[in-house]
């Protein structure tokens, strides 16, 4: 900027630096989060090596996951009833800590900051750049605090929050032992963690009917083990990892719900979805040459679940409570 000296330049990128030390000081130094930060003008991507981290391969992942940021109103439409689930069993009350882990587009810490009211502060904490970026901006009324970090790595305070919640935002880990010990020391005594992930693919109508649809032609699994949307749709893993994370009184239910695929619209919507998912990049990764053969099986396959609102189909999720 013309006049401007580089160091009075919120952006320049030194004094980013120098922001970012300054406020990751005070979060690991003063029990996490002590002051507020300010909403979307906060610059807040911590630099926390993101890049070089264990889960570099996943924060590239989700850093090119452009149709995440594109329709996050699709996505959260979709997804909001069966993150209320695990909203609903973390008995949040005015005034509480919360940490979002995965919080992505941020919907859901704009949810659990209205839960804890004014007096509460959420933090959300994501690997993801851009999807941070759209969560800044869709908060800008509120000071949530949006951190670019790794949920597995990053120093949080130990004790800061009272609860700890996730929509879909954990199965993605490199370590999920680790991960989870992490988040577990970031709970105050007392503290209490909540969230939702999916069961095997089988179980979720989503995955199981294309993937049924093009099974002559290509031959899918999406349970194969490591970071993947369905790392946790074993509930003994599950449990084993929440356990030896040193989380007590691990429950998990199991709930199933009707969803509409990428939310409310049509046919295209839904097929749209499944096709920038990873089960319909998997799909057509297996069979370049046929993926509009494939495309075209798939959305047949999902024609008979259009209804006035969308693709509706079966989500079968976990929910999964624990004490730390
Ligand atoms: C399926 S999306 C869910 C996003 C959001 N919770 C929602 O429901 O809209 C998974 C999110 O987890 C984030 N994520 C993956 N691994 C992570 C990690 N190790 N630490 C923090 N966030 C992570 C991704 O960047 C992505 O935003």
């Amino acid at each position: 900027m013309p006049g401007l000296r580089d160091e009075d330049d919120p952006h320049a990128p030194e004094e980013r630096v120098r922001a970012a030390k300054k406020k990751r000081e005070r979060h690991s130094l003063v029990g996490g989060f002590s002051t507020r930060a300010p909403g979307s003008s906060d610059p807040g991507a911590l630099l926390c090596g993101v890049a070089d981290a264990p889960n570099a391969e996943q924060a590239d992942y989700w850093n090119a996951a452009k149709h995440w940021a594109d329709d996050a109103d699709g996505h959260d439409e979709m997804l909001a009833p069966l993150g209320r689930l695990a909203v609903a069993a973390l008995g949040l009350g005015e005034g509480m800590r919360v940490l979002d882990v995965g919080c992505g587009t941020g919907a859901t810490t704009r949810e659990l900051a209205a839960a804890v009211g004014p007096s509460g502060e959420v933090v959300g904490v994501d690997v993801s750049a851009l999807l941070l970026e759209v969560a800044r901006a869709r908060s800008a009324a509120l000071d949530n605090l949006y951190i670019e970090a790794d949920a597995q790595t990053y120093t949080f305070g130990p004790g800061s929050f009272d609860r700890a919640y996730s929509r879909f935002g954990v199965m993605f880990f490199a370590d999920p032992v680790a991960a989870f010990t992490n988040i577990r020391t970031a709970l105050a005594p007392g503290g209490r963690m909540a969230f939702v992930c999916w069961q095997t693919a089988d179980r979720n109508d989503w995955v199981r009917i294309p993937a049924q649809a093009v099974r002559d032609r290509v031959d899918v699994s999406f349970d194969a083990g490591g970071p993947n949307p369905f790392a946790f749709g074993d509930e003994h893993l599950l449990r084993r990892i929440l356990s030896s994370a040193g989380f007590s009184s691990v429950a998990l239910e199991a709930r199933t719900l009707p969803v509409l695929l990428g939310g409310h619209g049509d046919l295209d919507t839904g097929l749209g979805y499944v096709m920038a998912s990873r089960v319909g990049k998997q799909i057509v990764a297996a069979a370049p040459e046929l993926a509009d053969e494939l495309t075209a099986a798939i959305r047949a396959a999902l024609e008979p679940f259009v209804t006035a609102g969308g693709v509706e189909v079966g989500a079968a999720v976990w929910v999964a409570t624990a004490g730390a």
